[in-house]
């Protein structure tokens, strides 16, 4: 009988040489005479064990990783089909605790198969069972806000957009994912793109849309592959096609075009530059017609809140942040990956606990939380319950669930200087704070740095970015000072101040 091998084809475990194991693999077993069958799955998110290698045995799903290529020989006589032990043997993969910590929705099918194995799409079975109205009301009950950064009820949108008289409405999905440290877009369009399939399907009966894009970031060549393959099954599958249908488009290589309205002009064939609010999106969005945008991990939260209702969503989670967000963990960490979660844990829980402290060993100094626009919050700020509100009131933002750790040799003025600079380089040029305030920030901290007046030019950075916080026409040039301040004021030392001198300045 033929032995179900699985070996992940997610882009991150290519990169640690999944295809050459799963090539040693299938040699080996021929020269041996073993009959294997190779799965190319998604990624379970554990990516410090990639490629994790997972045999189908009598024993269970038992996990081997990380495999490199020389270790397939002594796997195999070791008895790794049989799920036997070895120095590289995990057990069963959902008995690791970082796993059992988790509360898989969003990617509970994720990394179990191959990706594109036809699925029951029960969800949308539920959702064809309903009035367009009690599809939003579903989606409303369940608590669910946008996974994108924003964190707006993705109900509202939904309901104004349903709402909206027009012969013709969108969906559109941000795959951008710009954010650092974030992969969780990927993980899904990679290892579950029905899931995105389905959730937008939804969406588009909720509102009464009839076409979809998906928007995906151009560095993602592994996901824009298997999302293109997908939806080919899904049109064979009769879920697209009739009535409704999608679009992959390529983004445009920028941070800001993850920005909705700079993704909507990119998706119209311009430059990506942000537009304007009013009119929202959801009252004139995508070539002016009324648009539903949304996260990839929106829209993939949707289906499960169809199939197994609002309540059952909205009962993991805390205050108003329900259900549950893919945190992503990187930088400087032991044990960096996805980790799904309910709101209300708390980041040293997730740092510590899960992902095992610094990879280099040292002791951790600041975590960045929320992409390159989030704040560095300090050891004191570590035990806040990672929720929306909770996050929002001490000034920190949740963003897209990004957490990059850094340990005591990090520079925060260095950081504080790459922030303005990021900005610098991806502004999209519309407004003046943005566009020269970052340049200005850029030139202030080097003063502050090289001790050039350093008092006066630490009010002068205080209060460029007020102006760009209270100036700025987008959460761009509006939120690099997050980061910036929370160096400063936590970090003083790093900027050649001492802790009273900063907050004084
Ligand atoms: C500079 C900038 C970059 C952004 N990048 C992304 C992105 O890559 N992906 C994303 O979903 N949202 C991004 N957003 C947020 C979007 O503007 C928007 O709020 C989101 O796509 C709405 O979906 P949601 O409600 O499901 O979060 C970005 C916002 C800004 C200001
Ligand atoms: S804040 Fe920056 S990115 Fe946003 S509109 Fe202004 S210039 Fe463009």
């Amino acid at each position: 009988m033929s032995t179900i091998v699985y070996v992940p084809r997610d882009a991150a475990a290519l990169a640690a040489g999944a295809d050459a194991v799963a090539a040693a693999i299938e040699r080996v077993a021929a020269a041996r005479n073993a009959e294997v069958t190779i799965v190319r799955n998604g990624s379970r998110g554990l990516l410090w064990l990639e490629p994790l290698v997972e045999v189908q045995s009598e024993h269970g799903r038992i996990g081997y990783g990380p495999v490199a290529l020389d270790d397939v020989p002594s796997l195999f006589a070791a008895g790794f089909l049989k799920g036997d032990p070895h120095p590289l043997c995990l057990g069963p993969v959902e008995e690791l605790p970082q796993f059992r910590l988790q509360q898989r929705l969003t990617f509970a099918r994720c990394g179990l198969g191959d990706p594109l194995a036809p699925m029951a799409w029960r969800g949308l079975q539920e959702a064809r069972k309903l009035s367009p109205e009690a599809i939003v009301q579903q989606v409303l009950d369940s608590g669910l806000r946008g996974r994108g950064g924003a964190a707006f009820p993705a109900g509202i949108k939904w309901r104004t957009v349903a709402a909206t008289p027009s012969k013709q409405k969108y969906v559109v999905c941000n795959a951008d994912e710009g954010d650092s440290g974030t992969f969780a877009d990927r993980m899904l369009l990679e290892g579950d793109p029905f899931l995105l399939i389905e959730g937008l399907a939804i969406a588009a009966l909720a509102v009464g849309a009839s076409k979809g894009f998906v928007y995906i970031r151009s560095e993602y060549p592994h996901a824009i592959a298997t999302f293109e393959a997908a939806l080919a099954e899904a049109r064979k599958a009769g879920v697209l096609g009739q009535g409704f249908d999608i679009e992959a488009r390529v983004g445009g290589g920028s941070y800001v075009c993850g920005e909705e309205t700079a993704m909507l002009e990119s998706l119209e064939g311009k430059r990506g530059i942000v537009r304007a609010k009013p009119p929202l999106p959801a009252i004139s969005g995508l070539f002016g017609q009324p648009t539903v945008i949304n996260n990839v991990l929106t829209f993939a939260a949707v289906p499960t809140i169809l199939e197994r209702g609002a309540d059952f969503y909205q009962h993991f989670g805390t205050g108003r942040s329900r259900g549950t967000l893919p945190f992503q963990l990187a930088g400087n960490v032991k044990q960096g990956g996805l980790f799904e979660l309910p709101f209300g844990l708390t980041l040293r829980e997730v740092v510590f606990d899960i992902g095992g402290g610094t990879a280099s060993g040292r002791p951790v100094k600041a975590i960045q939380v929320g992409g390159p626009l989030g704040a560095y919050v300090p050891e004191s700020q570590w035990d806040l319950p990672l929720d929306y509100d909770a996050y929002t009131a001490q000034g920190l933002v949740l963003g897209h669930g990004g957490i990059v750790v850094h340990d005591d040799t990090a520079d925060m003025a260095q950081l504080a200087r790459f922030a303005m600079e990021f900005c610098a380089v991806e502004s999209c040029g519309k407004c003046t704070p943005c566009r020269i305030g970052s340049t200005r920030g850029v030139e202030v901290i080097d003063r502050i740095v090289a001790n050039h007046n350093r008092p006066q030019q630490v009010r002068l950075l205080r209060d460029l970015c007020d102006t760009m916080v209270h100036g700025s026409l987008c959460a761009m040039g509006g939120m690099t000072p997050f980061p910036v301040l929370s160096a400063l004021d936590h970090y003083p030392q790093d900027f050649g101040l001492v802790d009273e001198s900063a907050k004084a300045a």
